[in-house]
């Protein structure tokens, strides 16, 4: 047989083109575009589907530690499968160094989790929180020449803070090694502050996590981050970037020649500030960082995406249980805002949502939507062409789209291993229906149809 499978029909779109071709694949790889394919060992029928490259979702947070007594919901296992429901086909989760312990340890522990555990792709990051010499001067050049270029630092989170001058030096380290720094842009002094007061105000319900999460924080961050990775001159990732002022930032580095990556997520799109203050305690449901802010700063984001300021949409799936003493509702975050752990799932719902919000509604188009979840993720961190694209020679990562399959989200229909979406209820239309991870389909008519052969994708600087 030439081919191991051929996909008739279909819609192709990449982030350049949308055309009518089968594609035949042999080996886990796509061998042929277009033109007569005959002898399949299977043929999947794709007519009045798109036929999109596999999601990557660059920004994912699985079984990462959280403090004590708080668990992340997801394991490799039930996060992987539901990013492969969702249409992933790649997914970058971070190995965290917590302070006082070694990255190369940590690294090597959070590698093993994932061991035959993973049903999609995987590239990691890697978070520096201390920046010893130990893990600057070898640990984290040893793991960037290992092939994992990407390094997040965090301006805010009291645990995983860094100063200037850290972040600064590991700044250093990755250019000097050819990595990409991305940085969580909140100025923690400034939510201090305003916690504190807050506190004396007797504020303490979920909504003021918002409130002293200002937008002027975030500014301000963005603003130093850009400025020191300028002085560095090192290329920088803005991650979950939610506001216009932000943006405005990113736009005036960009213009100042710096080489910029940014990324905005769903929850800056669809939810808002107001989602917090929902009654008993489920404000706490949407409690991640930076908040979902307000009508405006929905339409600054989308106008992001439809400029080309953002590059990359990813979920920022950071998952924990609400109804949960080690998740939203642990004891001390029933107290106050200030210990309700900080993120919400979105693995499953991250490409139906642009795809319903940005395609349908036609605020962007199918290239743009491809960009923004595939191929530009491969692009930024090293992965492309083998990953990202529909092209020959590439990865046969594929999701087949049934683009009119109308659905309303809720909790009980996805895979992940939390106990609510903050999307329950949302409206979309469109849905990946088929999900093939090089070569072998993952995901078929509603079911989890191949063992986890997930593998870690070799990247480049
Ligand atoms: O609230 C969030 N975003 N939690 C995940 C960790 C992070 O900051 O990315
Ligand atoms: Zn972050
Ligand atoms: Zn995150």
């Amino acid at each position: 047989m030439p081919f191991d499978l051929v996909i008739k029909n279909g819609t192709v779109a990449t982030a350049s083109d949308v055309f009518r071709a089968d594609i035949g694949i042999s080996d886990g790889r796509i061998a042929q575009i277009g033109g007569a394919m005959d002898g399949a060992a299977r043929v999947i029928d794709a007519a009045g589907r798109y036929v999109l490259p596999g999601g990557i979702d660059s920004h994912v947070h699985i079984a990462q530690p959280s403090g004590p007594g708080i668990e992340m919901a997801d394991d490799f296992d039930s996060a992987t499968r539901a990013a492969a429901f969702g249409g992933n086909t790649v997914v970058m989760p971070f190995c965290l160094q917590e302070r006082g312990m070694s990255l190369s340890a940590a690294f090597r522990d959070y590698r093993h989790q994932a061991d035959g555990k993973s049903h999609v792709d995987l590239g990691f990051h890697l978070i520096v929180t201390d920046p010893t010499p130990q893990v600057l001067g070898q640990e984290l050049p040893a793991l960037i020449d290992a092939g994992n270029p990407s390094v997040k630092v965090f301006m805010t989170y009291e645990a995983m803070r860094m100063d200037d001058a850290g972040i600064l030096a590991t700044m250093d380290v990755a250019r000097r090694h050819g990595a990409k720094v991305m940085v969580h842009c909140e100025n923690e002094d400034v939510i201090a502050f305003l916690a504190q007061r807050a506190a004396e105000a007797g504020d303490i319900a979920p909504r003021a996590h918002a409130t002293t999460r200002p937008v002027a924080a975030e500014r301000e961050a963005t603003h130093r981050a850009l400025t020191l990775a300028e002085v560095v001159d090192v290329p920088i990732v803005i991650v979950h970037v939610s506001n216009g002022a932000a943006i405005d930032e990113i736009a005036r580095a960009r213009a100042r020649g710096l080489n910029i990556t940014a990324e905005t997520c769903p929850q800056y799109l669809v939810l808002s500030a107001d989602d917090l203050s929902r009654e008993n305690w489920e404000g706490a449901k949407y409690v991640c960082s930076p908040p979902p802010r307000d009508r405006t700063e929905q339409d600054n984001c989308w106008r992001g995406l439809q400029t080309g300021l953002f590059d990359l949409f990813s979920s920022d799936h950071c998952p924990f249980r609400y109804d949960d003493s080690h998740g939203k509702r642990n004891p001390a975050g029933l107290r106050s805002f200030r210990h309700i752990p900080n993120g919400i799932p979105g693995i499953e719902t991250r490409l139906p949502i642009l795809f319903s919000e940005g395609v349908v509604k036609g605020r962007i188009d199918l290239p743009r939507f491809v960009a923004l979840t595939a191929t530009n993720h491969a692009k930024a961190y090293g992965m492309y062409p083998q990953k990202g694209t529909i092209a020959i020679g590439s990865d046969a990562d594929i999701a087949i789209w049934d683009p009119e399959l109308r659905r309303t989200i809720r909790h009980a229909d996805l895979h992940d291993a939390a106990d609510y979406t903050p999307y329950e209820g949302l409206e979309v239309t469109g849905w990946p229906e088929t999900v093939i991870l090089r070569g072998i389909p993952v995901v078929e008519a509603g079911q989890l149809v191949a063992p986890a052969k997930g593998r870690e994708v070799s990247r480049t600087g």
